[in-house]
């Protein structure tokens, strides 16, 4: 069951989830000693990471050095590229917070084979995450994003990734045709593994896709972002009114 939170504005929206995100880490780190965020890219987190590394009364509260930073998908480009999504969390995020380096864990994108890339992220993640039970613990936090054709991550519709979903895989490797370029992705194996989900989506460019996902018909192939379903926690949506505007409003389950 999705829980969604609809607000009036995107900068209302954002310095919710700025004072959120605040909370939840000083949770983890007082129970755990660590909060683990897998992040999402594009461009919707810019506008987050900056109300994050700035918002008066939170920036400082947040125990940055306890937070180990993951990437949900990064588009197949150097690090040096803008369009990179750890480019971008660097640039609006971690030059700006005292967050260590090493706990930055980008995909790497400097194999000339995207698909050995994935199996290297793969193995970050299952080394970082193995538990005394030799099972793989799951992620404090994922962030992900919604594109207007309803994917997230990169799990692309009607993709290998998303036609076949692995339940085997945490990370996968795709040519997107569309963009002409190959993006590696969290499987939805991997992405569920968490202990709370949040989607941040804001724009009347994504009122469509909201609704399909959301309330349309069951259709995870066209619609991707249905793959979505915590499995150890909640998935909440944080929509501003423009991204809920096609919603029917009775039927939203909405979070206090
Ligand atoms: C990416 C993202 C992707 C993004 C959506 C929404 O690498 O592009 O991970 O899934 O979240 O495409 O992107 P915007 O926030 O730019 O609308």
């Amino acid at each position: 069951m999705a829980i969604i939170k609809i607000f009036p504005t995107a900068d209302e929206l954002f310095e919710f989830a700025a004072v959120d995100f605040m909370q939840r880490a000083i949770l983890s780190v007082k129970k755990n000693g660590i909060f683990s965020v897998i992040l999402s890219g594009g461009s919707t987190p810019k506008l987050f990471f900056n109300t994050l590394a700035k918002i008066e009364g939170v920036n400082k509260k947040i125990p940055w050095n306890n937070i180990q930073f993951f990437f949900g998908d990064e588009r197949y480009l150097p690090a040096t590229n803008a369009e990179n999504n750890f480019h971008m969390a660097y640039e609006y995020l971690f030059s700006k917070v005292a967050v260590k380096p090493e706990n930055i864990y980008f995909i790497p994108t400097d194999n000339e084979n995207p698909h050995v890339a994935a199996k290297q992220y793969e193995q970050i993640l299952r080394q970082i995450f193995r538990n005394k039970e030799n099972t793989l613990e799951p992620f404090d936090l994922v962030y992900l994003g919604l594109g207007d054709d309803a994917h997230t991550a990169s799990l692309m519709p009607g993709s290998d990734v998303v036609l076949k979903t692995s339940q085997t895989h945490l990370v996968e490797a795709l040519f997107v045709p569309k963009l002409n370029m190959h993006r590696i992705t969290l499987t939805p194996l991997a992405l569920n593994h968490s202990r709370n989900i949040i989607f941040l989506v804001t724009g009347k460019n994504k009122e469509n896709a909201v609704s399909q996902v959301l309330q349309g018909p069951t259709d995870p192939i066209h619609y991707p972002a249905q793959l979505i379903h915590c499995l150890h926690g909640k998935t909440l949506w944080y929509l501003d009114q423009l991204a809920a505007g096609k919603l029917n409003s009775g039927e939203i389950v909405h979070a206090k």
